[in-house]
């Protein structure tokens, strides 16, 4: 439960961020693996003296203070060469995209299979990396047997418990920050009507984190949500609650803002005054689940207002003392999310199918460079 802080970057930030753009090299050549939990001075200095242009995004943003993560999918990093050695490489943190999701780690009651999840873990620590653990409590990718399972409210509440007890303790020592529940209201700012608030009423939340901190109490614990970037009525609702969580002693350590945005909507340009909200609380924060969908085809706008989109998220954590992860959700388009959930949509990542960097990938780049000088 300790807050990170990266004081002295504010203002190097504010400083660097006016600065006007800096044309830097692809970064293509980028290789080496990321680091240890904070950054020792010596991975910093061993970043300065490589430069920037030989740099990854996970060791410029150790420079700028924060690590740079990515959601994995466990299939295409088993099977695809390039998308191991690029996850391997260009990133400080992973966050497993499904396998540690409930449907996937008990689909049949009683019976887990930790199998992929603990290969990821495994694949982190032997890349320097840290673990985001994605998700405990959601209303989406639960077991059928649980959504079409007939339980009591006490039934719910205990099955609850366990999954989060067996889940976390499972983990124990190997995970940075857990998503202990995510996606919990509307974009009205009234909480989502799911299974948990239905059975259990609204101090499910509070006690998700209580029964996570007991189960492993180094671990950092968040609440993730979407459509929370700028000062809006979801966002303040979530203040509202962790607010009232933080009243009352309940463990929570950050707010994940997800971060899924489109080009065909303005990008939210207030996301440092909100996250300086929950700051203002105590509460870490991070850029969770970052990407920039497109209507397809793309074309040289849109792939522009896709780098401003990734550039606005970042700088939005880089202004915030306490914003301590920028983590992209996926970083090719050969594997995303996008169109299978909005038909007609994609090109959302940083690199192409063939793994090349797009423009925003360079954004990301120089918005770290210049953070990172002071
Ligand atoms: O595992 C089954 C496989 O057995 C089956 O053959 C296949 C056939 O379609 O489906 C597989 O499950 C898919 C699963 O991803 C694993 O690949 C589901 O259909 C598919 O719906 C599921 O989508 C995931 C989605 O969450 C579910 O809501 C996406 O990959 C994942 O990127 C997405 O991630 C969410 C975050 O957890 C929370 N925030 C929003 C974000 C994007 O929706």
């Amino acid at each position: 439960m300790i807050r990170a802080t990266r004081t002295a970057l504010v203002a190097a930030t504010a400083t660097a961020l006016a600065v006007s753009a800096l044309v830097l090299p692809s970064a293509s050549a980028a290789t080496g693996s990321s680091g240890s939990s904070t950054g020792t001075p010596a991975d910093s200095a061993a970043a300065r003296a490589k430069g920037p242009a030989a740099s990854t995004l996970g060791e410029l943003g150790r420079r700028a203070g924060l690590r740079i993560g990515t959601a994995v999918d466990m299939s295409a990093l088993t099977a695809d060469a390039p998308y191991r050695e690029k996850a391997a490489t260009e990133f400080s943190s992973v966050t497993p995209e499904n396998v540690m999701k409930w449907e996937s780690v008990e689909a049949v009651r009683g019976t887990y299979t930790w199998g992929p999840a603990d290969d990821l873990v495994d694949f982190a620590q032997d890349n320097h990396q840290l673990v985001r653990g994605h998700t405990l409590v959601w209303h989406s990718q639960l077991p059928g047997w649980i959504t079409s399972g007939s339980f009591t409210p006490d039934e719910l509440r205990d099955i609850l418990h366990r999954h989060i007890t067996d889940e976390v303790k499972h983990f124990k020592g190997r995970i940075w920050q857990w998503d202990v529940v995510n996606e919990a209201f509307n974009d009205d700012g009234t909480l989502r009507d799911s299974i948990w608030l239905r059975n259990l009423g609204p101090g499910y939340i509070a006690d998700a984190f209580r029964w996570a901190h007991e189960a492993d109490p180094k671990a950092e614990l968040y609440i993730n949500d979407y459509n929370i970037e700028g000062v809006n009525p979801k966002s303040t609702a979530l203040l509202a609650l962790v607010t009232d969580l933080k009243k009352q002693h309940v463990p929570i350590d950050g707010v994940g803002v997800q971060g899924h945005l489109a080009v065909q909507y303005p990008a939210p340009h207030d996301i440092a005054d909100n996250l300086a909200r929950f700051d203002a609380l105590g509460l870490d924060t991070a850029i969770t689940e970052a990407d920039v969908r497109m209507v397809m085809p793309a074309d040289a706008t849109k792939t522009e207002a896709q780098a401003e989109g990734y550039s606005v998220l970042l700088q939005g954590c880089l202004l915030t003392e306490h914003c301590t992860d920028f983590t992209v959700w996926g970083f090719t388009d050969k594997y995303s999310w996008v169109p299978n959930t909005f038909s007609g949509q994609g090109a959302a990542n940083l690199l192409t199918e063939d793994y090349r960097p797009k423009q925003a990938y360079t954004a990301l780049r120089q918005d770290l460079v210049l953070a990172g000088r002071r």
